[in-house]
């Protein structure tokens, strides 16, 4: 895999992508996240090098792209920033993203009382940060919304614990697209 500006530290976590842009999603689920963001109003935490900001504001009527741009313990630390934004350039993707740069503690409650129609969560993948985001999302999801998360099923992250107690919390029904879970929610959860 040709790297070059990314450096070294994307190796252990990313795959190249059709863009190439590293990423750690595979070509399906880049292509589910186009088709359920179409014509939708978005919300991701943690877009990097911007593969899925991409992917869904090439369908989305408009995607907040929120990272704080640093990296993290799996994809590597690093500033991801002026690539992120140049990609989005690039691939006709900057009209309709919105970044919102920052952690997800400090950039969520501070976004207006704005609800979304699908939120995606692939920022860090521990545990308490996947609950965390979860928590912060919720308030910005529309009632019947869509939450998506990246790395379902990979047991060196927690990603899979904090989805699946959220679907037992919620009885959210579950759709897994290679690592991709869709969790459809039935009602408010806030
Ligand atoms: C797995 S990468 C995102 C991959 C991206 N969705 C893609 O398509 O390739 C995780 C991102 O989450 C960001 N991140 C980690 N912890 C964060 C936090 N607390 N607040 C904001 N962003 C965070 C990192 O900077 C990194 O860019």
């Amino acid at each position: 895999m040709q790297l070059g500006r990314y450096g070294f530290t994307v190796i252990r976590y990313a795959r190249g992508t059709t863009l190439g842009i590293p990423s750690g999603l595979t070509e399906n689920e880049g292509s589910e996240l186009a088709t359920i963001a179409a014509g939708k109003d978005v919300l991701e935490i943690g877009s990097w090098y911007g593969y899925s900001t991409i992917r869904m504001a090439r369908t989305a009527s408009a995607v907040v792209a929120v990272d704080w741009h640093r990296g993290d313990e799996h994809a590597g630390y690093g500033g991801s920033l002026m690539i992120f934004w140049r990609n989005l350039v690039k691939h006709g993707a900057a009209d309709r993203t919105l970044p919102f740069i920052g952690r997800t503690v400090d950039a969520l409650p501070r976004l207006a009382d704005h609800q979304f129609d699908l939120v995606f969560i692939d920022g860090l993948h521990t545990y308490d940060a996947v609950r965390s985001d979860v928590e912060l999302s919720l308030p910005k999801l529309k009632p019947g919304g869509t939450l998506a998360f990246h790395d379902y099923g990979r047991p060196d992250f927690g990603v899979t614990q904090a989805v699946d107690e959220l679907v037992a919390k919620t009885s959210a029904s579950i759709r897994v697209v290679d690592s991709l879970a869709v969790l459809k929610l039935t009602t408010s959860t806030h």
